[in-house]
């Protein structure tokens, strides 16, 4: 949760470091996080900021964890030239040297696995085992940088013309702005990071102004191998800023690439203006997504899973399952079994070991939750359990503060695909259950809706599965069987069709998007025939 204020700087800030939990205070020191005066909010080789004073909130307890000094108009554009000028020089570096310092930056950030993993629970508000899972898949992805800078290879195309050759050819693009989100503050600068960094361009990081620590954090990790190594450290900037900050930033035309991970309705705005520069764009926008469960499933792997992709990160991720479709046959069984994992959860400080439901991350998210529970009711639902946030006194004292919700799972009055409960998403745990006779109706159902991110089919029956990956199927960018739809490794491409923007990040081809790719014929004959036969010669 962010707020901002004018009157924050003067604040007495003594009051802030007294006031910090020990809880707290031994996340931030391990990570060498001073709070007792502003964070600087800007590194491009140097710290720097002095734009707006962002507060960092714990959203479990509501304390103010820090202060962040923001980036000012000018302090953005002397981010963007230096990072231009660092893009000069990466780009004479050889890909595999590139690759060694990737693999540097790898080792850094494993040696603070926890350390960053508890700073990610304590700031946006996920479990421990999430947020160590999350700075995992930026060393996974890492690696995966490391063995590209050897493989990231163009083609030789075959001529049609004698003594001639065709090449196309990868280089880098240039810059590269990274406009990540609260939900995963670390491992999406992680996909971006490492391709583009292989790849030979420079980044620009503006992280969701309310998980602002975190990018300090990775940044101070990363910037400490980059300046070791004799690069230039605005190779990966830091401009930490609100709406302003990113305007500006997907403005300018010196920025060749945004990476925009965000809402549909931001993304829209994102890729608007920058194609209206003609500059590139990489979205990864909301999901809507579905798990269809046939009645042949192994309901022993299938409920679990369902249970995790519903709840999990408290239903904030962009994979979270938020659309259920049961067989008629199995649809009781199945929803008994999944409510009475439903019943064993509760609250809990998201760094204790035991805990399964962390917060929501802002307060505002709360009422977002309150909205969608409203409207479930008001379209006749039956709401099998949750469906309110906990009041206060309902909560252990340590959580009072925090922005806490139940996990709720209803059953609308029927699948009506043009209602908005089945069409948006609502950022938070909340599932909603339909039930189907015939495969493919529930495949017309997952289909249906704008967004197309991550699906999952749970069966045993191998003609379903060639339906459900085939012409026919799941429309996502991930289509799953028996396994849920959040959760995705780094190995393959991530991302959504549809609403959800075409983007794909992490492994499999994403990293060709970070590249600019040239056709180069070669001409080694003594001759200058053209393409196609053409005969332009003056007739004697
Ligand atoms: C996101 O929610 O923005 O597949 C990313 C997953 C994670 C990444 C999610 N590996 O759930």
């Amino acid at each position: 949760m962010i707020s901002r204020s004018a009157a924050a700087k003067a604040r007495n800030v003594h009051v802030l470091s007294r006031a910090l939990s020990s809880r707290a205070a031994s996340v931030l020191n391990a990570l060498d996080i001073p709070t007792a005066k502003e964070v600087p909010g800007v590194y491009d080789g140097t710290w720097t900021g002095s734009g707006e004073v962002l507060e960092s909130v714990c959203p479990t307890t509501g304390e103010v964890l820090a202060r962040v000094q923001a980036a000012s108009p000018h302090e953005l554009q002397t981010a963007l030239a230096k990072s231009r000028e660092a893009y000069k020089f990466l780009r004479s570096v050889p890909a595999p040297r590139r690759g060694e310092i990737l693999r540097q930056i790898r080792e850094a950030l494993a040696a603070k696995r926890d350390e960053l993993g508890a700073l990610i629970s304590l700031e946006m508000g996920k479990i421990r085992t999430e947020g160590v899972g999350e700075v995992q898949e930026f060393v996974d992805i890492a690696d995966y940088g490391v063995g590209l800078s050897r493989m990231m290879n163009g083609r030789v195309v075959a001529s049609e013309r004698p003594g001639h050759s065709i090449l196309e050819v990868p280089n880098p693009l240039g810059v590269v702005a990274v406009l990540s989100a609260f939900n995963f503050p670390v491992a999406v600068y992680g996909w971006n990071l490492a391709l583009a960094f292989a790849a030979g361009n420079a980044t620009v990081w503006k992280p969701s102004p309310s998980t602002p620590l975190c990018s300090i954090a990775v940044t101070k990790i990363v910037s400490g191998v980059l300046e070791r190594n004799g690069i230039p450290g605005a190779a990966a900037s830091l401009v930490i800023g609100g709406k302003d900050v990113g305007e500006a930033i997907v403005e300018n035309k010196s920025v060749d690439m945004v990476s925009f991970t965000g809402s549909e309705a931001v993304g829209r705005q994102v890729a608007k203006v920058v194609q209206g520069r003609f500059g590139k764009v990489l979205l990864e926008l909301g999901g809507n997504n579905a798990s269809i469960v046939m009645p042949d499933a192994d309901l022993s792997l299938a409920v679990p899973a369902v249970f995790f992709g519903a709840v999990g990160t408290a239903g904030q991720r962009c994979t979270s399952t938020r659309r259920l479709y049961l067989h008629r046959d199995i649809a009781p069984s199945f929803l008994s079994r999944l409510l009475s994992l439903y019943k064993s959860l509760g609250p809990g400080d998201p760094l204790a070991p035991a805990t399964l439901l962390g917060p929501l991350h802002t307060r505002a998210a709360v009422g977002i939750y309150s909205s969608a529970i409203e409207r479930l009711r008001a379209s006749g639902a039956e709401l099998l359990c949750g469906a309110a946030p906990y009041a206060t006194g309902e909560l252990p004292g340590a959580l009072h503060g925090g922005n806490w919700v139940r996990p709720t799972v209803a059953v609308p009055t029927k699948v009506d695909l043009e209602h908005d409960v089945w069409r948006t998403e609502t950022f938070a745990p909340v599932l909603c259950v339909g039930v189907f006779d015939e495969l493919e109706e529930a495949i017309e159902w997952n289909n249906g809706v704008p967004q197309g991110l991550s699906s999952s089919l749970w069966t045993r029956d191998v003609r379903n599965v060639g339906k459900w990956i085939g012409p026919a199927g799941s429309d996502c960018g991930i289509v799953n069987v028996n396994v849920g739809t959040s959760g995705a490794e780094i190995g393959a491409a991530f991302g959504g069709n549809k609403s959800t923007g075409w983007g794909r990040e992490s492994g499999g081809d994403a990293w060709k998007q970070y590249v600019r790719w040239s056709a180069c014929t070669l001409n080694f004959s003594d001759d200058a025939p053209l393409a196609q036969g053409v005969s332009f010669a003056p007739t004697a």
